[in-house]
């Protein structure tokens, strides 16, 4: 039988999956992959018919060029398995799974490519929530009331400004980072409220800010599936210090991103390849009292202000 050579030269192609018999007996490696990529190829929506062209190339290139054993194939298998038997919401699992192995990464900085003066984006990372509480400048995103542990205060100035430099007000800048102990309020399991986040608006001069602690470096929480990936691949799990924003403006695009503070530890073999250079800030450490008074910083404690400017 004459191999087709396109997908669509079999002849019976009308809309409905061909007959297994006009395509090639599957003899050697290779005519797996042929009828694999033909059937691709036969897609119908467009964009679905690349994705799946692809996916089959790389899958069919990457098992020839490792030469996977049935042993590892199962293994693989298994591995999928135990992610989808997590109790944590899967599509986290997964998230994560992806993460480290810099795709989210990638496929935000593919889709969010550098814009000049803008703040670069960063991935959203699995611990949004919409339900920041509305917030006045100056207020504060962690609930202090009992203290902040061994974290330090951290002030935030920011400015939201067009590209060219004009402050734009009444930008929703939302807000969220870990509290003290380097966790999120969603993986305490008695979260009631919010806390550790916050949506405020720039004001006529583009300015807002908010009081919170400074971040700390924390690991990415490891489901056994992927901590034995990591072990395996001799790998830390830390993220760098950070805190998370998303920027959203009428008639501007939206920005997601991250901000990570200087001094920091992993922030070039973050966990998830976040960090790049332009998002790393200054934090400007002040002793003074009375600077702290000033913005409600309770009790004598340090504060650390942090300043920096952001264009959407
Ligand atoms: C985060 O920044 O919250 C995050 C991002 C990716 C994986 C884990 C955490
Ligand atoms: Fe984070």
């Amino acid at each position: 039988m004459s191999v087709p050579k396109r997908a669509t030269d079999v002849p019976s192609w009308n809309g409905i999956l061909p007959p297994s018999m006009k395509l090639p007996f599957i003899d050697t490696p290779d005519s797996v992959t042929y009828n694999a990529m033909k059937l691709a190829e036969l897609t119908p929506d467009p964009r679905m018919r690349e994705i799946l062209v692809g996916l089959v190339r790389h899958m069919h290139d990457f098992t020839r060029e490792t030469s996977i054993t049935t042993d590892e194939w199962l293994k693989g298998i298994k591995f999928m398995a135990a992610f989808a038997n997590q109790r944590q919401p899967p599509h986290i699992e997964y998230m994560l799974l992806l993460d480290v192995f810099g795709v989210s990464t990638l496929v935000d900085t593919i889709n969010n490519p550098p814009v000049k003066n803008a703040t670069a984006s960063d991935v959203i990372g699995p611990f949004f929530m919409p339900d920041a509480p509305d917030k006045e400048n100056k207020d504060t995103i962690v609930d202090d009331t009992n203290g902040i542990g061994k974290a330090e205060y951290l002030y935030f100035e920011g400015r939201i400004l067009t590209t060219d430099g004009q402050p734009i007000p009444n930008v929703s800048v939302e807000v969220w980072e870990v509290d003290e102990e380097g966790l999120y309020d969603l993986q305490y399991e008695s979260r009631d409220a919010p806390n550790g986040r916050g949506r405020f608006r720039s004001r006529a001069d583009g300015t807002f800010e908010f009081r919170g602690v400074v971040p700390s470096a924390y690991p990415i929480p490891l489901s056994p599936p992927l901590e034995s990936l990591m072990n395996a691949w001799n790998r830390h799990n830390m993220r760098a210090a950070h805190v998370h924003f998303w920027v959203k403006a009428p008639g501007f695009r939206e920005l997601i991103t991250q901000l990570y503070p200087d001094n920091n530890e992993w922030v070039t073999t973050d966990g998830v390849f976040g960090g790049k250079r332009s998002l790393v800030i200054n934090l400007k450490r002040v002793d003074d009292k009375s600077e702290s008074e000033k913005r409600g910083i309770p009790g004598a404690r340090r504060s650390t202000m942090l300043s920096s400017t952001s264009c959407c």
